[in-house]
């Protein structure tokens, strides 16, 4: 077995550790941790070591093998806490175990399929309102339409985007949660928070009780100034009354409607007491699924309008498989009519992973690639880094949705793709995310050709998600021969 103190080190970029503050330096980083040959590397943030799974062996034992030997960093958990509680995002243990079970079903290929439609009909409505010659931001665009498939999908209301109330006070919270994803004051809170615990277990009577109360104090992200902001804290209302309210309409006027707040009302524990969540759960996990679910989707988007625009060929193929659907809807019942637009969003996916890093912590010693990690270890899992493995994407900074045809997939290992994750804590909605990437990507590609300056190189912004800086700003230009003027043609 490997000793911990015979790990290769990586070298430190200054005070932060092994990488800066800014998504640049994070990602200059995870490039370098591409090359690793280790299966297992040291590093260090700030004081305390880390240490990255490099091989899809190892990352494999760490998100699935081994996945009961560890917890998710808290640090996302305190930023989430007055937003989204204990959703399934943030939540750990007994909590997690029976909420999974209990939204697992709702997220399964077919029930998800009943909001194909609404995908489609968002994407339609939003193609609709363009024009000629009209310059839009096509990041922008996504996230509207993304933000109205998951609202809509959700909560059954017609009009949402950033504008509607409730859209505006997520915007709020969730920019907020990003501006404090890095700071240094999370670190402190995070710090305080395992320190108060660990006082807490060596102490007993009064002194524990009171340590205790405090580590629960800790949970709420108090010592960040930012957090009693006004304009956080009007946002953090407007979203509880708001929620709760659509909640009562429903338990008034009995849950007749197919939207995820429905099924989350009525879902019933599968195997415990069959008992369904409290309304505080309901409105922690509709607000989680709503954070996870648009920001991400839509980034992925736009960097597919991007990637394709600099890849002439590559758009002619997306063009044409969208004019195939002539001019009925296009659907996602047939997923092969959609294959090259799919095999499209997931090499953006590759790409652009809009989730690059996935922090872990050890419950308790466990063996990584033949190294014994101590109990409370920090274990960060780059999704950026396994997407740039030359050795499993030769080439891996060219855009080439072929990777994904299904007998070069076959022959990768399946840890070597990650943007949803892997194991018990895979994305919930990776299906919502594949049946709505080609569909909306399709649906906009059928009726515009969108001119992206060729001169501009978009690079990624400092954001949670990675996100294009400044967007991906287009021209709208009408297809030579769209569905509204004659047969479809390819063009673009
Ligand atoms: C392209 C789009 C998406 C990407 C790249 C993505 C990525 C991810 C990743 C990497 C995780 C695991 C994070 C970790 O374990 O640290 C995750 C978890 C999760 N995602 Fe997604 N996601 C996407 C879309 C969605 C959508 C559409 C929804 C819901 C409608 C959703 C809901 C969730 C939830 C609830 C979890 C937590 C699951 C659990 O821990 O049990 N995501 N996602």
């Amino acid at each position: 077995m490997t000793s911990l103190s015979a790990l290769p080190r990586l070298p430190d970029a200054g005070l932060f550790g092994s990488f800066g503050p800014t998504t640049l330096e994070r990602l200059a980083f995870q490039r370098r941790l591409a090359q690793a040959r280790e299966p297992l590397v040291r590093g260090r943030i700030l004081h305390l070591p880390v240490y990255f799974p490099c091989t899809p062996e190892a990352v494999h034992e760490v998100l699935v093998g081994k996945a009961r030997s560890f917890e998710k960093s808290p640090g996302l958990r305190v930023l989430l806490n007055d937003l989204a509680g204990q959703g399934l995002f943030t939540a750990e243990g007994a909590l997690w175990r029976s909420q999974r079970k209990m939204m697992a079903p709702l997220f399964q290929p077919a029930p998800i399929h009943q909001y194909a439609d609404t995908m489609r009909l968002v994407a339609e409505h939003a193609a609709s309102r363009m024009h000629e010659g009209q310059a839009i931001d096509l990041a922008h665009e996504t996230t509207r339409i993304a933000m109205s498939v998951v609202g809509k999908s959700l909560f059954d209301v017609d009009t949402f985007d950033e504008a509607d109330a409730l859209g505006e006070a997520l915007t709020t919270c969730l920019a907020w949660v990003n501006d404090n994803l890095t700071s240094l004051g999370l670190v402190a809170h995070v710090l305080a928070l395992d320190a108060t615990a660990s006082l807490a277990s060596a102490t007993a009577g009064r002194p524990r009780r009171a340590l205790q109360s405090l580590h629960a104090r800790f949970a709420s992200p108090f010592l960040l100034p930012t957090s009693r902001d006004p304009k956080l804290r009007a946002a953090v209302r407007v979203l509880e009354e708001r929620i709760q309210g659509m909640i009562d309409e429903r338990r008034r006027h009995g849950f007749t409607r197919n939207d995820l707040l429905t099924r989350l009302l009525t879902a019933k524990d599968p195997d415990g007491s069959g008992e369904s969540m409290s309304d505080a759960q309901v409105r922690h996990e509709a607000v989680t699924l709503f954070v996870a679910g648009h920001e991400t989707t839509a980034t992925a988007l736009a960097w597919s309008f991007y990637l394709l625009s600099r890849n002439p060929e590559l758009m002619a193929r997306a063009v044409d498989e969208a004019l195939a659907f002539g001019e009925g809807p296009i659907t996602a019942w047939q997923p092969e009519r959609l294959a090259f637009c799919t095999r499209v969003f997931k090499e953006a996916l590759r790409l652009y992973p809009p989730l690059m890093m996935m922090p872990r912590r050890t419950l308790e010693a466990v063996e990584i690639a033949g190294v014994s990690l101590p109990p409370r270890a920090l274990v960060f899992v780059s999704i950026y880094a396994m997407h740039y493995r030359e050795s499993l994407y030769p080439e891996p900074e060219r855009f080439d949705p072929d990777r994904w045809l299904p007998e070069r997939e076959a022959e990768r290992p399946k840890a070597a793709y990650l943007p949803f994750s892997a194991g018990p804590r895979f994305c919930i909605g990776a299906h919502f995310a594949m049946l709505e990437g080609p569909l909306v990507l399709a649906t906009l590609l059928r009726r515009w050709h969108f001119e992206v300056d060729p001169g501009r190189e978009i690079v990624v912004d400092n954001f949670a998600t990675l996100r294009p800086r400044g967007g991906v700003p287009a021209v709208v230009r009408r297809r030579a021969s769209g569905p509204s003027e004659g047969p479809p043609r390819a063009g673009g």
